[in-house]
């Protein structure tokens, strides 16, 4: 396929987004209400494009959560799991080695396993061993199921009892954002392509905060795959404790700040001074923002706009946005070959 479908065919996939949160969302409840509990801690196991779901759906739980919840992207669990820990296994592929580790830990210490897929070795286990699981539809890349396996994790979470009012926050906020994707439908000049243009020959450097963590790293992620750049991410407040002691203004780098309807004072004060610098050294950088009813709307909208500012850069640097060339052979290196992935399977017992 050549650039130009590419970019055209991710493009759309970005721009029917809404439906994809809400189908996620209508198989999760369901999944989750046949094996309701309560759990004492939550812990969402993945990487790269299944591991930022448990980011963004950890962000948007954050300020009405009732439980622990941990992020895990590695071979092993951040903390002791029992039978009252709900472990929800992200991998689109499913044949992910460091989530097949980490998820086999936790089978074999008791946690209440939950898996999020459209298939692979996660399916087949979790059929084997009765874990209950929202499939996802197949054939896509997995960084463009996110919203799809978003929904189905807050589904999951609703089904059990424990999303409380972030059901309706979601919910809200997807019918929002039909509505902010009709803005999107001509791919001529617009917001995307102006920002990516900023990037174009620089390191890009996205500024997140408070539930915009998951949103920055989004687009950081987004732009290293999509659109081949490099990329990387900062995060405020922790940045003023090491980086802006380094700050000096460069011609190589582009920051894109993501400016929030519900910046706490100091976090506004923070973003207020980096403006200020990069204005007046004449650096190069871009303030994202939009209008929101709610902080999961303005989520939802800002990683809408990440996904199509990744895919213009693709589209300026003619690359293709849905290939990726290095990652699969990172893939083979990281599971020893295919070794861990035996390893887990031999963990749960076959
Ligand atoms: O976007 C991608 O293709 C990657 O970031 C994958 O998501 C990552 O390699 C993990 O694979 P999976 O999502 O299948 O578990």
């Amino acid at each position: 396929m050549s650039v130009e479908a590419e970019v055209e065919m991710a493009w759309r996939l970005v721009l029917g987004s809404s439906h994809l949160y809400k189908r996620g969302f209508e198989s999760g409840v369901g999944v989750g209400e046949s094996a309701a509990f309560e759990p004492k801690l939550i812990i969402f196991l993945g990487m790269g494009g299944s591991g930022i779901v448990g980011d963004i759906v950890s962000d948007m739980m954050y300020p009405i959560h009732r439980h622990p919840t941990y992020v895990c992207k590695d071979y092993t669990l951040p903390v002791p799991v029992d039978d009252k820990t709900l472990v929800i296994v992200l991998s689109y592929s499913g044949n992910t080695a460091e989530t097949l580790t980490g998820a086999a830990e936790a089978y074999t210490s008791g946690g209440r396993l939950f898996a999020i897929t459209s298939g692979g070795l996660l399916d087949d286990l979790a059929g084997r061993h009765g874990i209950p699981t929202v499939k996802v539809a197949k054939g896509m890349e997995p960084r463009f199921a996110v919203p799809e396996m978003v929904g189905a994790l807050i589904g999951v979470l609703h089904g059990l009892g424990i999303a409380g009012k972030l059901e309706r926050l979601f919910l809200t906020a997807v019918e929002s954002l039909t509505e902010y994707l009709r803005g999107f439908e001509k791919t001529a000049e617009g917001e995307p392509q102006r920002i990516s243009k900023t990037l174009l020959g620089r390191v890009a450097v996205a500024v997140g905060h408070t539930h915009l963590r998951s949103v920055s790293y989004r687009l950081k992620s987004q732009l290293n795959e999509n659109a081949k750049h490099p990329s990387y991410v900062t995060q405020l407040p922790e940045a003023f404790h090491n980086e802006m002691e380094s700050w000096r203004p460069s011609q190589h780098t582009s920051y894109i700040i993501f400016r929030s309807s519900y910046e706490p004072p100091a976090i506004s004060a923070a973003l207020n001074w980096i403006v200020g610098e990069l204005e007046s050294s004449g650096q190069s950088y871009s303030v994202i923002r939009t209008q929101s009813k709610t902080y999961v709307d303005e989520m939802l909208k800002l990683i809408t706009l990440s996904d199509l500012i990744s895919i213009s850069l693709a589209a300026a640097k003619g690359v293709h946005p849905l290939k990726l060339s290095l990652i699969p052979s990172f893939r083979r290196l990281l599971s020893l070959d295919g070794r861990l992935q035996d390893l887990a399977v031999r963990r749960f017992g076959g």
